[in-house]
């Protein structure tokens, strides 16, 4: 399992610090939510802060991208120094081209699907893609709840992506009580805010998710 801290969660004054805990903890990517106020509602942050996150770290940055039209913006966060980038198939009119764009940098293209949007979205673009995340909040905010119902789709987003070579990730809502789930339906990519960066020590909560294995009693 791949941990993603979001540092959403974060406490943006010290990020560089709360960056290295994580990573030094074992987390070997982190998740950087970019939005928009348009596709979410909600603002947070752009290519400027995840190019001095870059300098702060040599961590893999998953960067998901919550924001209308991320084509005109998929040059920006590559010179930023973003490994992956993830958008939303709900954000873009041209998802396949989109994707091919961000491929032809070097760089993990990924997909995002709402809890609401159905996994046909990407049934004719499945070659173009990296890493497949399924929302398991409605995107917006750190600290929401699991939205069970995803569980379902979460499932059937394993058959679709286990041999093809796609990183099947989850967002929103993880806690150390329903990761052991998640483990067992094979997900690869684990992304977690509130819980790793609510609490005293991030660290600390890391290695717990770390350690974590599917016959953990959720
Ligand atoms: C939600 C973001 C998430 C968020 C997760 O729109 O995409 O990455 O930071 O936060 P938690 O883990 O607190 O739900
Ligand atoms: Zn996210």
């Amino acid at each position: 399992m791949i941990l993603a801290p979001s540092i959403l969660s974060a406490d943006f004054s010290r990020l560089a610090d709360e960056i290295s805990f994580v990573v030094q903890a074992g987390a070997t990517w982190i998740h950087v939510d970019v939005m928009d106020g348009v596709f979410v509602p909600n603002i947070t942050i752009g290519p400027v802060v995840v190019r001095s996150v870059r300098r702060a770290t040599d961590a893999y940055l998953d960067c998901h991208l919550m924001i209308v039209q991320p084509e005109h913006f998929i040059d920006d966060f590559v010179k930023a120094g973003a490994n992956g980038i993830t958008i939303h198939a709900e954000a873009t009119r041209h998802l396949h081209r989109t994707l091919a764009m961000i491929r032809e940098r070097g760089l993990k293209a990924g997909v995002s699907l709402n809890p609401s949007t159905s996994l046909d979205a990407i049934t004719y673009c499945l070659d173009e893609i990296d890493l497949l995340l399924i929302m398991s909040v409605d995107p917006g905010f750190g600290g929401q709840a699991f939205i069970d119902a995803v569980l379902q789709k979460i499932e059937q987003a394993k058959a679709l992506t286990q041999d093809r070579g796609i990183l099947l990730q989850v967002d929103g809502g993880v806690t150390r009580e329903n990761l052991p789930g998640l483990l067992q339906r094979g997900v690869d990519v684990i992304v977690a805010g509130s819980s790793v960066f609510d609490g005293k020590d991030p660290a600390m909560r890391v290695r717990e998710m770390l350690e974590t294995t599917p016959g953990d009693i959720g």
